[in-house]
């Protein structure tokens, strides 16, 4: 487990007011500074980053006399044959970056490091300056040439504007002139001995070891090196230099913090001979769901101490909102069926997006619950912040420590999945259907919904779920063989009722996530209203069924599209032969309580999506457009 004390006490962001809106850290930034040739180790910190998504690649390096930069639009290996993996670039300074295009397309000039005029600074940027355009326009009334279309050349010029000799004044006077979010590397050719990173609603983190200082989007990038970071705060500048780092406010006032050691295994971040990140962590679900479970399951009782309520805390809630992205979200629809099902308690479930601008009506007593594997995600940040702004408590699902949604959240059941390294989420996606379990049996327990019998019922099938997680990944093989016969499909559908349309939303969405085959979810009753139109003959449809109450219900609209012609592959509970006569292939899931299917019936539809997306030689763990965390609104 990751130590983290510092990160929960740490401070509170300073700027919350404005900008935030626009946050994005889909690029990747490292720097470093030490005794090691420089670039190698950025090039290979920079690849332990990939899965954020980006477009585009450079490095900065100073040379002794010089900072050298070379760009690429690409992937980052393209940078790497450039500078033959560092090697054409000496030097034991510098700051690299992975780009996702916001402001120009990817193109080697709009790529990062960006100079000033005269190449003595240069920066790297992930984030939004929202007055860009304003600084553009001063800065060019001076006299200063732009080259590229991104934001970030102005943070070049206008540090070169404001520089007089001191890197740190000028700094901290450009922060006192942007807007929006920024995590920054910065070099100055003067001090050679130096490098700055510095944040606003960005992630950033700056490690130490014995060859040198660090800077970092995200751990994985420099694990190899150092478990001692410091989570940079809002508007906090930090110099490091080969054998310390200093840490400064935005007005240059030093400022002492407490490093967080992080406790992961060495090759959470390495594919340890697994084809792909993807398929290493779908592997991975038995251990965290264990871990997620286990430390919360203390004799015979569930214990959720992070919650920081009391048991009549608990009792007085009288309706949940859950607020989330992507997978997350469809966590978060599983927990209203589970909620609404098992607790009796009305729960609204809102994509974030949705929720910050729908001005929802929160009545007192009300429970909001964020959930997100990055704690990154702009919207769901966003919607933490409306809550929040209204007087609201907010407890977060979270799987990264130390993220801005885990350090705003009044309270966090962090998921423990370990680095998630694939854009398409699985471990994490188990993982917070575990810590969504406990909660619902904690709230049922506590509010008299669920009798000592039930919950020991509940309490034995949750304690299964690891082994039988580990049975059904035992039939990747024959899972592989279907889904070879679907890498051609146009479009796939995905059908279930109650959870089963929750778990149906999941599999469709890893689908086109990772394969992008066109696919959509319906909830199985509702297909007669317009999608049924689409079904010809061989189109597959996925028909989830794992609640007993209705399997007939599902079996009728199974018999529906196969009398359209659709080929059927149902997922269902083993026992249920009637489903026999309806489906062309079947895969069973162990017994389990209904509420709990979930976390059984995704593993077929993720090696499904898996074996589609490698079938179709698609780049699984960083598909086309996505990103890991999504971070721009
Ligand atoms: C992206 C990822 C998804 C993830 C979603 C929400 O779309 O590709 O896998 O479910 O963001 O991310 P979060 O980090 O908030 O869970």
């Amino acid at each position: 487990m990751i130590n983290y004390s510092c990160v929960l006490t740490g401070k509170e962001p300073m700027t919350l007011k404005r900008s935030w809106h626009k946050v994005t850290i889909m690029c990747g930034i490292v720097g470093y500074i030490g005794t090691g040739e420089a670039a190698p180790i950025i090039l290979d910190g920079l690849s332990k980053l990939e899965y954020r998504g980006y477009d585009s690649a450079g490095i900065a390096i100073f040379d002794g006399e010089k900072i050298n930069i070379k760009k690429a639009v690409g992937r980052l290996k393209v940078l790497e044959n450039l500078t033959h993996g560092g090697e054409t670039m000496p030097g034991y300074a510098g700051i690299g970056h992975t780009r996702w295009a916001t402001h120009g397309a990817p193109s080697d000039v709009n790529s990062h490091p960006h100079f000033n005029k005269n190449g003595t600074i240069a920066v790297v940027h992930n984030g939004i300056i929202e007055n860009y355009i304003p600084l553009r326009n001063k800065l060019l009334g001076k006299g200063y040439e732009f080259i590229s279309e991104t934001d970030t050349e102005v943070l070049a010029h206008l540090l070169d504007y404001y520089y007089k000799g001191n890197p740190l004044e000028a700094i901290t006077k450009v922060l006192h002139r942007v807007e929006g979010s920024y995590a920054l590397g910065i070099m100055f050719a003067d001090f050679p001995e130096e490098i700055y990173a510095v944040r606003k609603d960005s992630p950033l983190i700056v490690g130490q070891s014995k060859e040198g200082c660090f800077i970092a989007s995200d751990v994985p990038a420099i694990l190899k090196y150092t478990r001692q970071v410091y989570y940079v705060d809002n508007q906090e500048v930090v110099k490091l230099r080969r054998d310390h780092m200093h840490f400064y406010s935005v007005d240059e006032e030093e400022i002492k913090k407490e490093p967080v050691t992080i406790d992961w295994d060495a090759n959470a971040a390495e594919k340890e001979g697994y084809e792909h990140f993807m398929l290493k962590e779908i592997y991975e679900q038995p251990k965290t769901v264990t871990d997620t479970l286990s430390p919360r399951i203390k004799n015979g009782e569930i214990v959720i101490e992070e919650l920081n309520m009391s048991d009549e805390e608990l009792k007085a809630v009288k309706k949940v909102h859950i607020v989330a992205c992507g997978s997350a979200y469809h966590t978060g629809v599983t927990a209203k069926y589970i909620l609404e099902g098992l607790v009796r308690l009305p729960v609204e479930v809102d994509v974030a997006s949705e929720f910050r601008y729908r001005n929802p009506v929160l009545e007192e007593d009300a429970m909001v619950i964020v959930i997100s594997q990055s704690g990154e995600t702009a919207d769901s940040l966003a919607a933490l912040r409306e809550a929040k702004s209204r007087g609201f408590k907010v407890l977060g699902i979270v799987n990264v420590v130390g993220s801005s949604i885990a350090r705003e959240a009044d309270s966090v059941m962090y998921t423990w999945a370990g680095p998630e390294i694939a854009v398409a989420t699985t471990k994490a996606y188990s993982a917070q259907l575990a810590a969504l379990y406990l909660l619902a049996m904690k709230l049922g327990r506590v509010r008299g919904t669920i009798d000592d019998a039930l919950f020991a019922s509940l309490l034995s099938d949750l304690k299964k779920l690891p082994n039988q997680i580990e049975l059904l990944l035992g039939q990747k093989q024959k899972i592989q063989r279907f889904a070879n016969r679907y890498v051609g499909a146009k479009d796939i559908f995905f059908i279930g009722r109650g959870i089963d349309y929750a778990i149906s939303m999941e599999g469709s969405l890893k689908l086109k996530e990772t394969s992008y085959v066109h696919s959509e979810s319906y909830p199985a009753g509702e297909l007669k209203h317009g999608p049924i139109s689409l079904i010809e003959d061989g189109t597959l449809v996925v028909a989830i069924s794992t609640q007993p109450a209705l399997f007939q219900k599902t079996i009728s609209n199974m018999v529906e599209v196969k009398a359209r012609g659709a080929f059927v592959m149902a997922i269902t509970c083993e026992g249920n032969k009637a489903i026999e006569k309806a489906a062309d292939y079947i895969t069973y899931i162990p017994e389990t309580n209904p509420y709990f299917a979930n976390s059984l019936a995704i593993i077929p539809l993720q090696l499904f999506s898996y074996y589609v997306a490698v079938g179709k030689g698609c780049d699984v763990d960083k598909p086309r457009n996505l990103a890991k965390s999504v971070t721009v609104e």
